[in-house]
């Protein structure tokens, strides 16, 4: 699989909707929390493949804003899952060079979360390759809310002047600041639909969807994903020719 693909045309950023735990565990027989606490392989494959193929940035939606009106058992069991999980998986992060980074609420989140991810942060923060962003407590009209909110404020105290907003000074006050937009998003499950992830920065991403369920998805997976983001043409507005005379 992976000598199919064009190095020069890997994509940047690749953002997974990680769906489809619960109906994993259910068609299994067993409780929801069985499918989340099966997910970790799919995770650990997805960063593996894009640390091989050279992606700087993995955005794994792990929990959104939406997410808090689950059952509280399992809000409880995903957030322990969370702190464990990152726990584990520090040292093996160390060793490949994969900085981890958060978006979202994350003062939401429980202080045994909060205190995990800050010491994960640390420990990782001057690795120099694979970015992981786990998304949590996250969604796209959270974050939009509070750039707007920023940007007013900086109006109100004449720091800046309304004619200074543009798309870059929005951009600029995301969570996802300094990361480039995803060029490619993956959600598995069957259900095609963005559930408030990314909004803004999806604007011209390439999106894949795939039936299968998340705690099934492996390395050769993501790269299938990645081989038929670079069968399509990419062509923001313009027409088929324009980009063909480019190459
Ligand atoms: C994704 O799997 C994990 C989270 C949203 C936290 P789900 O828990 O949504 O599984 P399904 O979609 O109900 O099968
Ligand atoms: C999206 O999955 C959120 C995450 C994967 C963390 P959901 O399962 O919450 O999405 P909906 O509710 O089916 O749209
Ligand atoms: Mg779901």
């Amino acid at each position: 699989m992976k000598e199919l693909l064009d190095k020069n045309n890997i994509p940047q950023h690749i953002a997974i909707i990680m769906d489809g735990n619960g109906r994993w565990a259910q068609q299994k027989g067993a409780m929801r929390i069985f499918g989340h606490r099966n997910a970790l392989t799919a995770v650990r494959q997805s960063i593996e493949a894009c640390a091989e193929l050279g992606v700087k940035y993995l955005t794994l939606y792990a929990f959104s804003t939406e997410n808090w009106a689950r059952p509280q058992d399992e809000v409880n069991a995903l957030m322990e899952i969370l702190i464990n999980s990152i726990t584990d998986e520090v040292p093996t992060m160390m060793k490949n060079n994969i900085v981890l980074t958060a978006i979202g609420d994350i003062k939401s989140l429980p202080t045994g979360a909060q205190a995990k991810l800050q010491e994960a942060k640390e420990i990782t923060g001057k690795n120099t390759g694979l970015t992981v962003v786990l998304a949590l407590s996250y969604s796209g009209r959270w974050e939009i809310e509070h750039a707007v909110k920023d940007i007013v404020k900086k109006v109100v105290e004449g720091q800046i002047k309304l004619e200074d907003i543009d798309q870059q000074m929005i951009a600029d006050h995301l969570n996802t600041k300094n990361i480039p937009d995803p060029e490619l998003l993956i959600r598995t499950s069957g259900e095609l639909r963005i559930s408030n992830f990314l909004l803004w920065q999806l604007a011209y991403t390439e999106l894949y969807f795939t039936e299968l369920l998340w705690p099934d998805f492996r390395r050769d997976h993501l790269l299938e994903a990645v081989l038929d983001y670079q069968r399509r043409e990419r062509r923001f507005g313009k027409t088929g020719a324009q980009i063909k005379s480019k190459r």
